[in-house]
């Protein structure tokens, strides 16, 4: 189980250039949120915050009770610390290894045992509808087998929080509506912890227990679906949501 909190969290690059700002939010358990705003707006910044890949230079985030990151507190737990998976929106699988060395490779990190480590493998495969594909490289895959390979592995490790930044950018549209269901029902069967960013609404809409909308490195708004279609806070999130209608 994992819940996510910020706490007044900034990331200021040079002094006075905000790239996020007063960031409050609480992430539930097992809950979906979408980060949804316009290029530039903060979202990767934010991810990049959940993982430890970037250093909030303000506020506090906790995972349930624990402080992962308060630099006011000098305290900040390393990103492999923190077991949370991420999935980009490059397929980023390494090319020269196939599929199930590319899904191990986290669990070679742990050294555990080479059964435990077919088994898990072979369970994840699964899940990701891979069985079989052990030993393909990446350019024997198409694109959508590809982002499954690096959802499998972001998911091998049996992370708190799954982060996923547009991670179907790259697909063509058929295949990205089947890869929107797929991450849903594994987050639903896992009971993960998700945070999915995305530009685009319709996927946001789609897919989300709650969406934030992002502008200018701010949150603008945050509720469900329903909420936000049906009470959009102010102009920007009126009209950035029905750019997709
Ligand atoms: N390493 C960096 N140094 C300075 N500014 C950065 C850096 N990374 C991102 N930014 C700035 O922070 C803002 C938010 O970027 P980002 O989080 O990537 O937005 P998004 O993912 O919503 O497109 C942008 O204005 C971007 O130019
Ligand atoms: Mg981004």
């Amino acid at each position: 189980m994992s819940q996510v909190t910020f706490e007044n969290v900034g990331k200021e690059y040079v002094s006075g250039t905000w790239a996020v700002r007063d960031f409050n939010l609480r992430i539930g358990d097992g809950e979906f949120v979408s980060f949804l705003g316009p290029s530039g707006c903060g979202k990767t910044t934010t991810l990049r915050m959940i993982a430890g890949l970037e250093e909030n230079t303000h506020g506090q985030i906790r995972f349930d009770q624990d402080i992962v990151s308060d630099p006011q507190g000098r305290k900040f737990i390393a990103p492999e610390k923190r077991n949370v998976g991420m999935v980009f929106q490059s397929y980023a699988v390494w090319p020269h290894m196939n599929v199930f060395d590319n899904v191990a490779y986290p669990l070679r990190l742990k050294k555990i045992s080479r059964e435990k480590m077919r088994a898990d493998v072979a369970e994840i495969l699964k899940i990701v509808e891979l069985s079989g594909y052990e030993d393909r490289r990446p350019d024997q895959l198409s694109g959508g087998q590809q982002q499954r390979v690096a959802l499998a592995r972001g998911l091998v490790m049996r992370p708190r929080i799954l982060l996923l930044d547009e991670p179907l950018s790259n697909l063509d549209s058929k295949l990205r509506e089947k890869m929107r269901r797929d991450i849903r029902e594994i987050q639903q069967k896992f009971k993960l912890t998700m945070v999915y960013v995305t530009h685009d609404q319709k996927e946001a809409f789609q897919m989300s227990d709650k969406i934030v909308i992002m502008n200018g490195g701010k949150i603008v708004q945050v509720g469900s679906p329903a909420e936000i279609r049906g009470q959009p806070v102010d102009d920007f999130v009126k009209e950035f949501i029905s750019e997709s209608n």
